[in-house]
């Protein structure tokens, strides 16, 4: 079973388009392990841009950070898939904490947004995570369970092996606090295990679970290490192309 290894940065609202370009241009231009795919997720206004500097960079890909649901109409301030698309994206994260926080996005309202870019032909990064207190309590398993199962089981198993799963437990995003390697592990395979009975073992096998929450360079290799995680989220080390180079090589 080989599974596709990720390093996916999140740029979440940093950089211009200038910096942006910098950026993605230093890092698809830095050697590094080809078979690992490095996605970057950059703001609206920089995609186009963006798409361009990473054009023929082998297994880089652009992600945007959010979409509608709908597919176009009267929503002011929205972008749809289409519009993603027609700049060169490929992935959408969707359900990160900050807009299940910020913008109140809940499971139901995500089901509908991983439907309408799979139906586009793009991928969905999907990601789960709790919160400190809900680990405290020990109900994070079934918390994030939760949050698979109302976001993404609807899906059939033709479709939800093209989803990538990102696990992100809250209280490590930003903070520089990183869940420790067993931590991540114990969740993640609490996920596959959850895959292989909703679907099977196979489709549990093939799908990548990444984890986010302050991955650095320091900590990526023995993260990355353990037999469920597949590659990383990174938020803040994505934006220095050097430490994200580090954060791919890590695998
Ligand atoms: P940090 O790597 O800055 O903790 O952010 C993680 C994240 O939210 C990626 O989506």
């Amino acid at each position: 079973m080989s599974r596709q290894q990720i390093a996916a940065g999140n740029w979440k609202m940093n950089t211009t388009p200038k910096a942006g370009v910098r950026l993605a241009s230093a890092i698809a231009k830095r050697k590094r392990p080809e078979d690992v795919l490095v996605i970057m997720a950059s703001p609206f206004t920089h995609l186009a841009a963006v798409s361009e500097a990473i054009k023929g960079a082998p297994n880089v890909k652009l992600a945007a950070q959010n979409c509608h649901q709908s597919e176009s109409g009267a929503y002011t301030g929205e972008i749809s898939v289409d519009m993603l698309k027609s700049v060169g994206v490929s992935y959408v994260i969707l359900g990160h904490s900050e807009r299940r926080q910020y913008f109140k996005e809940s499971n139901e309202l995500l089901a509908a947004k991983v439907n309408t870019v799979l139906t586009k032909k793009l991928k969905p990064i999907f990601c789960c995570g709790e919160e400190l207190k809900v680990r405290e309590a020990k109900r994070h398993v079934r918390y994030v369970k939760k949050q698979l199962k109302e976001g993404l089981f609807h899906l059939s198993a033709k479709e939800i092996v093209k989803v990538v799963i990102a696990y992100e437990p809250i209280w490590a995003i930003g903070t520089g606090v990183t869940a420790s390697p067993e931590q991540a592990q114990e969740m993640h395979a609490e996920i596959r295990q959850l895959l292989a009975k909703q679907y099977n073992q196979k489709v549990a096998d093939s799908i990548s679970i990444l984890y986010g929450g302050s991955v650095k360079p320091a900590n990526a290799k023995v993260l990355f290490g353990q037999a469920d995680v597949d590659g990383g989220l990174v938020g803040g080390a994505s934006l220095k192309a050097t430490d994200f180079v580090q954060i791919i090589k890590s695998f």
